[in-house]
């Protein structure tokens, strides 16, 4: 059992190894229908415990892509952790039917606990306010395909960034690339953590907190726009204070570069103004796309299944 791979945070892989991903994820955009029978009579299992639709039926479609079969719950209400069932004894329970699993979960380090107890793959789906790290795959994968490069750029992170797991996930992604640039846009009270702040002082890495998005637009490559998380907050009145603080529209998009992309994780409720999904420049439908890739070219890793898969062309390159 030695060699079993989870994925618990984006840091769980090395540059060179997320590089080695996003070029099968990119492989597989580009002949997809090469990539249908890798995973013949191999078996998914979705274990959400929290709510979810890009995520879970992303992971489901990967596998079904794949040429694999799914199982799972959607649900905690409608399997046995309704029952009082703990998440290690799930884990050692869906190690018996299935070759990997996914799991989400509202308690932070639950899908840790898992990992440590599970005798297949487990894959950190979303831990409560902690990590999100395919979300992170996805969006590194975004950022690469639409800047060309995962160095030298400025981006903006808008909106919940004291909840928001997608935020902290791809702040520490991203600090292992080189130039980048962080402005963090946010309420007083929804501030980057402490912790992320302190940890980009020591690493000497350039950031700002402002307050006001419309002052920083023109100085933005990409911005990352998260919605506030209602499910995270302790009182329903803060939540209805802060729910509308940044709305993103035309008008502000025209502050924006020509060249800047706008990505958001999605949910979206109302941070993005519908009339701006028209602009070329918002890529938050091509982000869930990518999504697809990256999470197939995962399960692809964490099955040990890529070097015999990987077109001539990608085995020639490593
Ligand atoms: N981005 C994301 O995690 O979306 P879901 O909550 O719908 O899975």
């Amino acid at each position: 059992m030695s060699d079993l791979r989870h994925l618990m945070s984006p840091m769980d892989f090395t540059v060179e190894e997320l590089e080695r991903m996003f070029d099968v994820a990119v492989d597989i955009e580009n002949n997809m229908e090469a990539y249908s029978h890798k995973c013949d009579g191999k078996i998914m299992a979705t274990c959400f415990y929290e709510p979810s639709t890009r995520t879970r039926l992303s992971f489901e479609t990967a596998m079904l892509r794949l040429g694999g079969k799914v199982i799972g719950f959607a649900d905690a209400n409608s399997s046995s952790a309704a029952k009082g069932e703990s998440v290690s004894d799930t884990i050692r329970v869906i190690s018996c039917f299935a070759d990997i699993c996914a799991m989400r979960h509202p308690k932070e380090g639950a899908p840790m606990v898992a990992a440590s107890k599970s005798l297949i793959p487990v894959i950190n789906a979303g831990d409560g306010g902690h990590q999100h790290p395919t979300q992170t795959l996805t969006d590194l994968l975004t950022i690469r395909s639409l800047q060309g490069s995962l160095s030298n750029f400025t981006i903006g992170l808008c909106g919940d960034l004291k909840f928001g797991r997608t935020v902290h996930s791809l702040i520490n992604a991203l600090v292992r690339y080189e130039n980048i640039k962080f402005i963090f846009i946010s309420p007083p009270e929804l501030r980057v953590p402490d912790y992320i702040t302190e940890m980009l002082q020591i690493r000497g890495i350039e950031y700002k907190e402002v307050i006001k998005l419309e002052d920083v637009m023109p100085e933005l490559d990409l911005l990352y726009m998260t919605r506030v998380q209602k499910e995270r907050f302790f009182n329903e009145e803060d939540y209805i204070r802060l729910r509308n603080f940044y709305i993103l529209d035309k008008a502000k998009m025209e502050k924006a570069k020509p060249t800047m992309h706008v990505l958001h994780p999605l949910p979206r409720v109302n941070e993005i103004s519908v009339d701006v999904d028209d602009d070329e420049r918002a890529a938050y439908f091509k982000q869930v796309q990518y999504g697809l890739y990256v999470r197939m070219a995962l399960i692809l890793t964490l099955l040990d299944m890529t070097d015999d898969h990987v077109n001539e062309g990608l085995l020639k390159k490593y």
